[in-house]
């Protein structure tokens, strides 16, 4: 079983997260809790069929075979409760890529789009680029948390926005919906005629309840629904670029390969076709004990940061290994707390606006690493917080 306390060097592997913030941040002494993935070995089976691959040496054309198939819809039939047939999947090298290509394929230019800020930042760029319009339908704060507002969601979708873009569970507030949420998120979407793009990257990484596929909510429902998955969160395999979209409609899912196959997306490679089979084969039982060790992780940050800098506030995740945590008691403007952070501190962290004007004041932490890793980075926030 894998040793979640050791510490792997990163430096010099060519990490985006410990050799290129400087790029990012503009200083090279900062301490890296940034981008989303994690400081720990994917599990050893994984590692074994990659090596199997290396050992046979030949790179050429690849197909991902059913058996790969077989473990995914498996996989989410374990996990999730969820039927899946293996000729729904259509596998994607990103999920980045694929919400491009699905918004793309199925809303034209102008379109309005709908996103639920403060959320993971290239929903903007996805889009903007591609030339829709943005919808906002900020999440509302109550004094139990973050929920959806969907009050606003149903004017923005009975104003004729086209695509709900949900971030499920949501990136970087960490709230797991709930069965209900989602039900009332699907009942509008039928109402309005609303397609739903469901990032459900992060469904694995459950620290408290149960991730419940926004699909299966509206599976009674006229509702289009498209998932994004992926194992590449949950075993720590992002650069393989492996994911995969859920269709509950044959008819759109040929409109979507269509438009794959125009634009000359799709050639896969083994190391991502054997590392995902061997991780959805063999990987939960170190999933579990990675939960465990995030969720020790994040109890160490909350009584940290309540102990040490109270006027600091952690933001418990019901699900990812990010935290968001609320610094507005600092009182101090996106760009003195980017300073702060930066100069003070010596963090390499996502500063909250960056997800939205709604996220301003926040900072989102990444706490899948050897806890020595955390507390290094605690120490300096400690330290900055105490010479203020
Ligand atoms: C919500 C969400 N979607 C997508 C991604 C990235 O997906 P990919 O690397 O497969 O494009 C991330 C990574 O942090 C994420 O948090």
């Amino acid at each position: 079983m894998m040793d979640f306390e050791k510490v792997i060097d990163r430096n010099k592997t060519n990490s985006m997260k410990w050799d290129f913030y400087p790029d990012r941040y503009g200083a090279d002494d900062l301490w890296p809790m940034w981008v989303a993935d994690m400081d720990f070995q994917t599990p050893q089976p994984v590692l074994d069929a990659m090596q199997e691959v290396v050992n046979h040496g030949i790179f050429g054309y690849h197909r991902r075979p059913s058996s790969l198939f077989d473990a995914t819809t498996g996989w989410l039939k374990k996990r999730f409760d969820w039927d899946v047939d293996n000729n729904q999947i259509v596998f994607t090298p990103g999920v980045v890529p694929a919400i491009s290509h699905l918004i793309q394929t199925f809303t034209e230019e102008g379109d309005g789009v709908i996103i639920q800020p403060p959320v993971y930042y290239p929903f903007y760029a996805l889009v903007q680029n591609n030339k829709r319009t943005l919808v906002r339908n900020p999440l509302k704060e109550t004094e139990e948390g973050f929920t959806v507002d969907l009050e606003d969601l149903e004017k923005k979708m009975q104003a004729g926005a086209k695509m709900l873009l949900l971030c499920s569970p949501h990136n970087p507030i960490g709230r797991v919906w709930s069965e209900k949420e989602l039900t009332e998120i699907a009942k509008l979407a039928e109402t309005y005629n609303v397609f739903v793009v469901s990032d459900e990257i992060h469904a694995d990484l459950i620290l408290e309840g149960k991730h419940t596929p926004f699909a299966k909510v509206a599976a009674d429902r006229e509702v289009e629904t498209m998932t994004c998955l992926a194992p590449s969160k949950t075993f720590n395999l992002a650069s393989l670029q492996l994911s995969y979209v859920v269709f509950e409609n044959s008819r759109s899912q040929k409109a979507y390969e269509a438009h794959l196959q125009r634009e000359f997306v799709g050639i896969d490679n083994p190391f991502a076709t054997v590392a995902a089979e061997a991780a959805y084969r063999h990987g939960e039982e170190w999933l579990e004990s990675l939960l465990e060790y995030v969720r020790n992780n994040v109890r160490y940050v909350k009584e940290y940061i309540e102990t040490n800098i109270p006027e600091m506030k952690v933001i418990e995740p019901e699900g990812t290994y990010l935290i968001w945590i609320d610094m507005r008691g600092l009182n101090k403007s996106d760009k003195e707390l980017e300073n702060w952070l930066r100069k003070n501190a010596k963090l390499a962290l996502s500063e909250g606006h960056i997800f939205g004007e709604e996220g301003s004041g926040f900072v989102r932490i990444n706490a899948a690493c050897p806890r020595t890793t955390l507390e290094e980075g605690l120490k300096r926030l400690k330290k900055a917080y105490e010479n203020a």
